[in-house]
């Protein structure tokens, strides 16, 4: 199984971060092939709606040569791809953003005369997230934007785990944190398998 992981965190030593390394350390102890990007570090300008990613169905096009591409052909050779993302303002962070809107377009063939193909289609997605708030509360309305992103791609979107920060004086991460990273890429692992 092949993994993109998408990292949207600007935070390096962050708690996104702190729960994305044993979760990564225990798909790779699974077998999984893994290729990450780490978003803040890549050049990805906001989609204009042009439409030149739809004249050609089977390549990929757009009007800006940026980080977009490789992420787009790395998830086009994969299995699944996770978005890794803190939740601001109740979503994923801008950068992810922008680049979410990039792939909807240049992976769904759906926005000129005819009707294309989705290219992503039967890819799996997943979300790691870490919040402020109670996940139920802080990462509810990133995961459901995400199973309609995915209704609308044709990607099977397949489950959220998220942790939550409480603040600059506690500290993050601890051991129940780091087995709840781990056992959600077991479960992935299980689920994918199968
Ligand atoms: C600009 C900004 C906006 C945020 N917005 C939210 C929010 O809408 N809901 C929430 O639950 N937490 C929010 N948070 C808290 C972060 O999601 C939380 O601290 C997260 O663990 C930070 O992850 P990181 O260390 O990887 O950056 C926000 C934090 C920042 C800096």
């Amino acid at each position: 199984m092949k993994y993109v992981i998408i990292m949207g965190s600007p935070r390096k030593n962050g708690n996104t971060n702190a729960i994305l390394q044993p979760f990564m350390d225990e798909l790779r102890k699974g077998g999984a092939e893994l290729d990450l990007f780490w978003v803040y570090d890549m050049e990805v300008h906001g989609c204009m709606a042009c439409r030149i990613c739809q004249q050609d169905w089977d390549h990929y096009s757009c009007r800006f040569d940026d980080g977009v591409r490789p992420v787009y052909e790395s998830i086009l050779s994969s299995d699944a791809f996770v978005l890794a993302t803190p939740i601001y303002g109740w979503y994923c962070t801008g950068p992810m953003k922008c680049l979410l809107d990039r792939l909807i377009y240049c992976s769904c063939m759906y926005y000129g005369e005819e009707k294309g193909p989705a290219l992503f289609k039967g890819k799996k997605m997943y979300i790691l997230t870490t919040c402020g708030y109670k996940p139920e509360k802080g990462a509810y309305v990133f995961e459901e934007g995400m199973k309609m992103y995915c209704r609308h791609c044709a990607i099977e979107y397949g489950s959220m785990h998220a942790e939550r920060d409480m603040g600059y004086k506690a500290a993050f991460m601890d051991e129940e944190k780091e087995e709840r990273a781990r056992a959600f890429a077991r479960s992935i692992l299980a689920s994918d398998v199968c």
